[in-house]
């Protein structure tokens, strides 16, 4: 009897009888069907052509996406199994971007909780709960690093650094996709948007990228090479034009970046429509020439724009590509479909998806995520935490009760908000004292998000100039009658993502002038900020006592901030980015090569003469309820050999009276070398749990993988003999400092 493994898939599917099976598969397999599993079809209503049932009943399909139906699901997959040609299961493909049911805190919170465990946790459950749906694959992690804050998918990824993204890119894939693809508990991970994405001209979205190499293996590459390293399956490629080559066309990046130099040996997808898009971006004649660009580049699937079904049958029929080139483009589309085990188990148990939403723990976790992943930035005078034993407090601001924004962006199709926002997480905490609330004046886009329809808050109707004054004077007056004010203001959930980049990076609306009249009442005040990106909070840094970046927190949210405020939980998270001043001083980020004129010289201290270009907040910051020194840094040795490995001890204790959290950094300099490299990149990091007075070692290594680098000059990965600086610390300001020199 063949072993089985706990899906029922024969535990004799090696990788040599996959490929067997594959080779069988793809032998009996007619050109249309190939090119079928080469294409994803959207399942929404709104998608043109034929419907996922025709297509599938006449020549199977890879995947279907915009569909979140159990039962349609299985209804598809009994017509791929019982009635298609070959009867090759469909993948099922959807944006979980951060939680399917319970939502997880966005991917830039989760990376500010600088735990990677975190964003594991919170991707394994994704998985679960998506899976139990019926799904097989996720769009994410996204991986874009972004430096400029305007644009606004910077709410996806990271935020600014290789060194973090690479780690929280990591946990994710691993969390989707666990140890083995026959886990029916996991979903396949994306590694997107391949790549360069995150630098959009102006920050713009979309608009065109111009990355040297330097940059792109040395900071926008990484994230990506750690999905592969973590065994991701698949890949999208971007939208815009990378130096002038669609990403979706680019055959350097997708063959002789991802397959032949790091031999990627999963499949590719483009970006929604992004094939077809080649003929909108002026680089395709025709939807056949955009086919033929994107299959001779290396991608293997057309996500949504048809142009494979269409086009590349009559391609190889006229010999414009061989059916070599097709099948190489299938085989990995149809190993990953077995390896899954999904030839043996194509179809979900529709009772299941109740049971799994329904478990204790995956609230508890979010909740546990949320705490993680806040960051406390100012906090004069130890006005937090709170006391519970407060009687009358006022909540105002627009986001104070809003589920969408608690939520943040990016939930999966048909999902209804269902969060516990700031509000009623300060009712659950305070239950006998008197809470009031007022929103103020509504917040809303200059220009409606194209997908406004979608969205409760934008189908509102506009409010009246006199409506918002109205608005303002009973925010004015219910902070008037409290004793302590908290205000929870930033971005609405809409103002962030996608088709969400803004120029400035001020509160939107009237928010500030709202701040600015109850901060006039003379009450202690906190800012709850929800958003999706760094907003230039100067007024309020220099005059509301305490800020809590509470980014947007998702279903457990609102718990989650009245934990902190009112000292359940201690914050310990630290900014994944920086936070500029001004829109205008995007893009902004720590890790920059030095000038001619370093701005510590006298006299040089901005690059600009109308403020400080220094951020407001800089990168790896965040405060806590108790205090930390950092000291004792000790290298194994001062001087190592290329090649060789240092270690770097620090003793870190808690000074204050509380236990707490630090993220203790490690940066580094090459003081010269080959190219000139960024005064500081960050190397290492740990975030550890110290009691009062308790003292804890940390330890890093820095080998040739941190001090090495993609060199402009030698045109090739180098490490240079050189003089670096390294500093450990608790942000990106570290002073602690010690002397290393690597010899040849
Ligand atoms: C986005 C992708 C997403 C895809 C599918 C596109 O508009 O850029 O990130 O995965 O749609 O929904």
């Amino acid at each position: 009897m063949k072993k089985m493994d706990k899906t029922g898939t024969p535990a004799s599917n090696s990788s040599d009888e996959i490929a067997k099976r594959v080779d069988a598969l793809l032998n009996q397999m007619s050109l249309a069907e190939k090119v079928g599993q080469l294409a994803q079809v959207g399942g929404a209503d709104w998608n043109q052509g034929p419907k996922p049932e025709e297509i599938i009943r006449e020549r199977g399909v890879g995947s279907v996406l915009w569909l979140n139906d159990t039962k349609r699901f299985n209804a598809l997959q009994k017509i791929a199994m019982e009635e298609s040609p070959s009867k090759i299961p469909v993948l099922f493909a959807l944006d979980v971007i951060h939680g399917y049911k319970t939502v997880f805190p966005v991917p830039l919170a989760m990376a500010s909780s600088w735990d990677p465990s975190v964003a594991e946790q919170a991707q394994t459950i994704a998985a679960k709960e998506s899976r139990a749906a019926g799904l097989h694959w996720t769009f994410g992690p996204m991986l874009d690093i972004a430096r400029d804050a305007r644009w606004g998918r910077i709410v996806e990824g990271a935020g600014e650094d290789p060194y973090l993204g690479s780690a929280m890119a990591a946990a994710q894939v691993r969390g989707f996709q666990g140890a083995d693809l026959s886990d029916p508990e996991r979903v396949l991970a994306c590694a997107k948007h391949f790549a360069g994405y995150g630098a959009a001209d102006g920050g713009r979205d979309y608009d065109p990228v111009y990355l040297p190499e330097t940059q792109l293996r040395n900071v926008y590459f990484p994230p990506f090479q750690a999905a592969i390293k973590a065994g991701v399956s698949t890949f999208m490629s971007a939208y815009m034009d990378l130096n002038n080559v669609p990403a979706n066309g680019n055959r350097w990046l997708l063959h002789d970046i991802l397959r032949e130099e790091w031999g990627f040996d999963g499949f590719v997808i483009s970006d929604a429509f992004g094939v077809l898009n080649l003929v909108t971006q002026g680089h395709a004649k025709d939807k056949s020439d955009a086919a033929f660009r994107s299959l001779n580049a290396g991608l293997n699937m057309d996500m949504a724009s048809n142009s494979y079904l269409d086009s590349l049958e009559a391609l190889v029929n006229n010999n414009s590509i061989s059916i070599e080139q097709i099948d190489e483009m299938v085989k990995p589309i149809l190993t990953i479909k077995m390896k899954m085990g999904l030839f043996e188990n194509p179809y979900v148990d529709e009772t299941l998806l109740e049971k799994v939403i329904a478990l204790p723990e995956h609230k508890q976790a979010a909740r546990r995520a949320a705490q993680r992943s806040m960051v406390l930035l100012r906090n004069e005078g130890s006005l937090l935490p709170l006391s519970k034993e407060l009687k009358n407090v006022a909540v105002i601001g627009p986001l104070a009760d809003s589920m969408e924004s608690t939520e943040g962006s990016w939930m999966v199709f048909g999902h209804k908000p269902d969060a516990v926002t700031v509000l009623q997480g300060i009712r659950n905490k305070l239950s006998d004292a008197k809470i009031t609330y007022a929103p103020g004046p509504d917040i809303r886009r200059d220009i409606p998000h194209p997908f406004g329809e979608f969205d409760a808050t934008a189908k509102k109707p506009r409010q009246t100039p006199e409506d918002a004054d109205a608005a303002f004077q009973a925010a004015v007056e219910t902070a008037q009658n409290a004793d302590l004010i908290i205000a929870v203001m930033g971005e609405s959930q809409d103002m962030a993502g996608e088709f969400a980049s803004r120029a400035s990076l001020d509160l939107p609306g009237r928010q500030e002038e709202l701040l600015k009249a109850v901060s006039a009442l003379g009450k202690p005040i906190v800012l709850v900020l929800l958003n999706g990106r760094p907003l230039s909070i100067n007024w309020a840094a220099e005059h509301v006592p305490a800020i809590l970046e509470a980014w947007e927190p998702g279903s457990e949210g609102g718990n989650a901030v009245a934990d902190i405020l009112f000292g359940d939980v201690n914050p310990g998270g630290k900014l994944p980015v920086c936070f500029p001043r001004n829109g205008n001083h995007a893009p902004l980020y720590y890790s920059r090569v030095l000038t001619h004129l370093p701005e510590d010289r006298p006299n040089y201290l901005s690059r600009y003469w109308d403020g400080p270009t220094t951020p407001l907040y800089p990168f790896g910051f965040g405060l806590s309820y108790t205090t930390f020194s950092i000291t004792n840094l000790k290298l194994s040795s001062g001087q190592v050999k290329v090649g060789q490995s240092v270690t770097v001890n620090v003793d870190v204790t808690n000074t204050g009276k509380v236990a707490g959290d630090e993220v203790v950094q490690l940066y580094i300099h090459q003081k010269w070398g080959s190219d000139s490299r960024p005064m500081r990149e960050l190397k290492g990091f740990e975030r550890i749990t110290l009691q009062p007075n308790e003292t804890k070692k940390v330890t890093f290594q820095l080998g040739p993988d941190e001090l090495g680098y993609w060199s402009t000059n030698a045109d090739k990965w180098i490490q240079d003999a050189a003089p670096f600086d390294i500093w450990v610390g608790a942000d990106s300001l570290a002073t602690l400092h010690a002397d290393l020199e690597v010899f040849g």
